[in-house]
């Protein structure tokens, strides 16, 4: 599956960085925690992997997203409601694969592996970026 592929080998990147340190350590921690729940689906013991996958998921959404808004709060960015906004909409989507792989859903968790790598891709890399940019002006 080269979908798969792709996502799988994720490398944290210099680019990646929004050029604060905590910040950083954050999204490097659910980039790691990304390539694991692919790991885990590659080795076939997608449901168990999944399960506490996302229990640390729903962790870290619990701290980085208040360090985040934090942040935003501070140098009053200006689109700080639609920030936080995506991040309640990814909390809601975690929540329910958590449900979902409860009940032992099995597609849940290719499911789960694309939304988190769109998520990286489309959040970490454009919303938090363009906050990024905002802070450095
Ligand atoms: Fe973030
Ligand atoms: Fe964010």
């Amino acid at each position: 599956m080269t979908m798969t592929h792709e996502w799988r080998s994720m490398q944290w990147s210099a680019e990646y960085s929004v050029n604060n340190h905590a910040i950083d350590l954050q999204h490097q921690r659910l980039l790691r925690m990304i390539n694991m729940i692919s790991d885990g689906m590659m080795s076939g013991d997608a449901r168990r992997v999944s399960e506490m996958m996302l229990s640390e998921l729903v962790a870290y959404t619990r701290s980085h997203f208040p360090t985040e808004e934090r942040l935003l709060k501070k140098h009053e960015y200006p689109d700080f409601a639609a920030h936080k906004q995506e991040h309640e909409r990814f909390v809601e989507r975690v929540l329910h694969f958590q449900r979902e792989v409860k009940l032992g859903r099995p597609a849940s968790s290719l499911n789960l592996s694309l939304v988190l790598s769109e998520w990286f891709t489309q959040h970490v890399l454009g919303s938090d970026h363009r906050c990024a940019e905002y802070q450095r002006k």
